[in-house]
């Protein structure tokens, strides 16, 4: 799929056409950007999509693909200028060179593992709860996380992101994390805590790709034109108090 470029909305490029990649196209219209070009698997096979031309007048990429390719895609759009929103998961064990190469080439990097605002929201719960609970050891922290059978990493980035917020409260106890993968369950996060006498636990359950797609155009609109590296959580700071009257 490709259009010519429209000076009066954010010209951007997607990278994956998988159930995101889509969920994105559709809505990008509707939130003031007009995708250029898409590039699939097949189109940017050993990254050949990645050329000067196609991202001629290109401000943003939106890269939604897989781990596997994830971090090889961002070295070159980094490398031709164009700054980025990275949504795709279980790549942050390469975080240095991502960080090396964004650096480098003085463009904008937003990333996150979750970009609904009522994640970032759940974030902010969990670690009031554990805070509320840090004093308490009798009751064990735990995180589960269920996802529809396609979702290739386990846990999923917000599973993990979840244990490195609530960490600091509940230092010493061990948080196990556990998943399931099966059929098509929506994304679905728990925060619990059990002792010998009751449970409390904290849900998250996302309805669907929507509230996805809705925060990685508002991530792409905000950092145009930006640069350095910043994650999802970063660009709500800066909205004020209406980005959280909604869950995106
Ligand atoms: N941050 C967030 O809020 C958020 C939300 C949902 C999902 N995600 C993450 O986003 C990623 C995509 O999710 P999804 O549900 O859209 O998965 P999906 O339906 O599997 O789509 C990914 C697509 O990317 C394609 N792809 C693989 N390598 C590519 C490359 N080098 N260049 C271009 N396209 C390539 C895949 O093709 P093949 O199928 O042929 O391999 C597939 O069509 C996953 O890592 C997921 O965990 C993040």
């Amino acid at each position: 799929m490709t259009e010519p470029p429209q000076p009066s909305l954010l010209n951007v490029v997607l990278l994956g056409y998988g159930k995101m990649g889509k969920a994105i196209a559709a809505l990008a219209p509707q939130r003031g950007c007009h995708v250029v070009r898409v590039l699939d698997e097949e189109s940017n096979r050993s990254c050949q999509g990645i050329t000067p031309e196609n991202f001629k007048n290109v401000k943003v990429a939106l890269d939604f693909t897989a781990p596997g390719a994830v971090v090889e895609n961002i070295r070159r759009i980094a490398a031709l200028g164009c700054n980025l929103v990275v949504g795709t998961t279980g790549w942050t064990d390469r975080f240095g060179e991502v960080r090396a190469a964004i650096e480098s080439s003085g463009v904008g990097l937003v990333y996150g593992a979750n970009f609904s605002i009522g994640v970032q929201l759940f974030y902010r719960a969990a670690a009031a709860l554990a805070k509320v609970l840090s004093d308490y050891p009798a009751y064990e922290p735990y995180i589960t996380e269920s996802h529809h059978r396609s979702k290739k990493d386990a846990p999923s980035g917000t599973a993990l992101e979840l244990k490195r917020q609530v960490q600091p409260f509940l230092k010493g106890r061990e948080i196990p994390v556990s998943s399931v993968r099966a059929g098509y369950i929506p994304g679905t996060h728990e925060l619990g805590f059990d002792s010998e006498a009751d449970t409390l636990v904290l849900r998250h359950t996302a309805r669907g790709r929507q509230a996805f797609a809705e925060g990685a155009l508002h991530a792409a609109r905000w950092v145009a034109g930006k640069r350095g590296i910043y994650q999802f959580a970063d660009t709500l700071d800066h909205e004020g108090s209406n980005a959280s009257d909604s869950d995106a």
